[in-house]
């Protein structure tokens, strides 16, 4: 619930810095670091960072045979997200598909013009059927919330649809099963602007194989099969990966505030647009 007179969003930033160990006020005047200037990780427009590579670029090559041009069949068929569902769910060359109890889609809002990607179900999702629903989702639902999002303005989804047993890292191979399906639901949703949550999103989409301690926080352009534009997005680290590294936190941070500087600058454009 929102504290009156509060900024928007300034009660939920300031409980995920408690949560992430900030336990002392460094300063006597406080800050305003939501609208404080720019650093250089900008908005994809004036961002350094070299463009992606088509996704999956980064994975074995020796990957593919029948059973990847049958995912890419199915996913580039189905003209809707239900269809795209049905699609996955009717695909059986993967094999994580008869180890997992559910196929785990999405969350959120397929409207809102924002997708983050995560890595795969973990055993919560797996039960449930939902992404994130687990310990990093509710760290990813603070991050959200510390700069004014929820799971309505944004949708939820993983490079794959079903949990790796025992939460082991998916394969190359696994990847590259899914990637079509993933790649369909993007260009169906039609999202402005995509986060990347962790090094296998990141590898995956980017195509670039450097770890995600050098993506994190660079805008790249990512070309998605189906649509007329390059879609910018930003890597950064996984929720799972910040539970337990606190010292990538300040990092996770600037990427939050560079997310919300672009989303404000995208409103302000479509204001500027509709008062035309
Ligand atoms: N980690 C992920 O990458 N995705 C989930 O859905 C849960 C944990």
């Amino acid at each position: 619930m929102g504290v009156p007179g509060a900024v928007p969003g300034a009660v939920e930033a300031l409980r995920l810095q408690l949560a992430w160990g900030a336990d002392e006020a460094l300063a006597e005047t406080p800050q305003d670091r939501l609208t404080a200037p720019a650093p250089p990780a900008g908005p994809p427009t004036t961002s350094p960072g070299a463009p992606a590579k088509p996704p999956g670029t980064s994975l074995g090559t020796s990957v593919g045979g029948p059973a990847v041009a049958r995912a890419w069949a199915l996913a580039n068929r189905a003209a809707t997200r239900e269809e795209l569902r049905a699609a996955i769910a009717a695909f059986d060359g993967c094999p994580l598909s008869a180890t997992a109890t559910n196929l785990v889609f999405s969350d959120g809002n397929p409207d809102a013009g924002l997708v983050f990607i995560g890595e795969a179900p973990g055993a919560e999702e797996d039960r449930t059927g939902l992404p994130f629903v687990g310990a990093a989702g509710q760290l990813l639902d603070a991050m959200l919330a510390s700069i004014g999002l929820d799971r309505k303005k944004a949708l939820i989804v993983n490079v794959l649809p079903w949990r790796p047993p025992g939460n082991r890292t998916p394969t190359d191979e696994e990847i590259t099963l899914c990637l079509p399906f993933l790649l369909r639901h993007l260009a169906l949703v039609r999202p402005r602007r995509l986060v990347l949550l962790g090094g296998l999103a990141t590898r995956a989409l980017t195509g670039r194989s450097e770890g995600i301690r050098r993506q994190r926080g660079r805008w790249v352009e990512i070309a998605i099969p189906g649509l007329p534009d390059p879609v910018p997005t930003l890597p950064t680290y996984h929720p799972a990966y910040l539970l337990r590294t606190q010292a990538a936190k300040r990092e996770a941070w600037a990427d939050l505030l560079s997310l919300r500087r672009v989303l404000d600058a995208d409103i302000d454009k479509s204001h500027a647009l509709t008062n035309l």
